[in-house]
């Protein structure tokens, strides 16, 4: 049965262990020290994360399911896809919303999943070709930061980008995302987009500083990844998680902040960290978007909105936008 499920491994043997070492030697010695979100999820992370999407507090994955859920035949009809690609694939629950609706309106051929894990892509894959009798699954292992690696899919093409991943980029690699994305695409094909929306400061803050304390065992996670990746010596309970709101960017930042003076050591880059007490590593942008300025930048990058939704509450926004003619 796995004859309808392929894996094109993108991305080179050493590539992720590169990738770190770099990250992590850039943005851990410049002011302020930052590192990349998508360090988050190793097995435990991806594991904690998809706890987090079952807390209370934290509210976009069920306002994107609920928008998914009433609008799917809609897309379908809008898009008549016969190829979804989904970057950063994850869970899929909400991809089969999707695919459902694609197989209803009888256009549907291929789900083209595109993520940096083999074994996630495999385990999903795998379930989705057992479920969807009809379906070649066309899996690509890639950063697609740096390379869709599109090719030879039946069009048109759906490319879905879910979950608010967007709001985890800064302006300008939001800009060179756009770029990267209608270079791929052509006149036929549209993007599915993911946008949590700026709301009440509390709900926001809430919703990345949980009571039960999950947000914050996936915010030090990264740590675990570091000292294992790179035979750092990070002591965890050494930092408070901290979740703000940043008014000016418009976006959550998570932080890590040193409980004390500390020196961590992080052998396989050679680098020695002097951190000063309250002194804190940003470990992830979450922005959050209003209707009038996501339009403006994906017409900057060459995309025209053609539809918006969002859920009852309007605390979410999935829009289809279709390269600018
Ligand atoms: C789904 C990756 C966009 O920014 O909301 C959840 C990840 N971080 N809680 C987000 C996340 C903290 C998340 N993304």
């Amino acid at each position: 049965m796995t004859n309808r499920l392929t894996i094109d491994l993108r991305l080179p043997q050493d590539h992720l262990a590169t990738t770190l070492r770099a990250d992590v030697l850039h943005g851990l010695s410049a002011a302020p020290r930052t590192l990349p979100s998508k360090w988050f999820y190793d097995a435990h992370g991806s594991e904690l994360f998809e706890q987090i999407t079952r807390l209370p507090e934290y509210y976009p994955t069920r306002a994107e399911q609920e928008i998914l859920t009433r609008r799917a035949p809609e897309i379908a009809a809008l898009t008549r896809a016969r190829t979804l690609v989904e970057l950063g694939s994850g869970s899929s629950r909400k991809t089969r919303l999707i695919l459902d609706a694609l197989t209803t309106a009888g256009t549907l051929q291929r789900y083209a999943p595109l993520d940096v894990s083999g074994s996630a892509l495999a385990e999903a894959g795998e379930a989705l070709c057992l479920d969807y009798p009809d379906l070649r699954v066309a899996a690509t292992v890639t950063d697609f930061e740096q390379d869709l690696a599109l090719g030879d899919e039946p069009g048109p093409r759906l490319l879905a980008f879910l979950g608010s991943t967007i709001g985890n980029l800064n302006p300008a690699q939001r800009q060179s995302f756009y770029a990267t994305l209608r270079h791929a695409l052509s006149g036929d094909d549209a993007l599915l987009l993911g946008a949590d929306l700026v709301k009440d400061t509390d709900v926001l803050v809430r919703a990345y500083d949980d009571g039960q304390g999950v947000t914050a065992a996936f915010n030090k996670n990264v740590l675990n990844v570091l000292n294992r990746e790179l035979d750092a010596d990070f002591d965890p309970a050494a930092f408070d998680h901290v979740a703000v709101w940043n008014d000016a960017e418009e976006r959550i930042e998570m932080h890590l902040r040193s409980r004390c003076a500390q020196t961590v050591k992080i052998p396989a880059v050679d680098l020695v960290l002097d951190l000063g007490a309250g002194e804190s590593l940003r470990t992830e942008i979450s922005t959050k978007f209003r209707r009038e300025a996501l339009t403006a930048e994906l017409a900057t990058g060459g995309f025209t909105v053609s539809h918006w939704w969002t859920d009852r509450a309007a605390r979410f926004a999935l829009l289809l936008a279709v390269p600018t003619r």
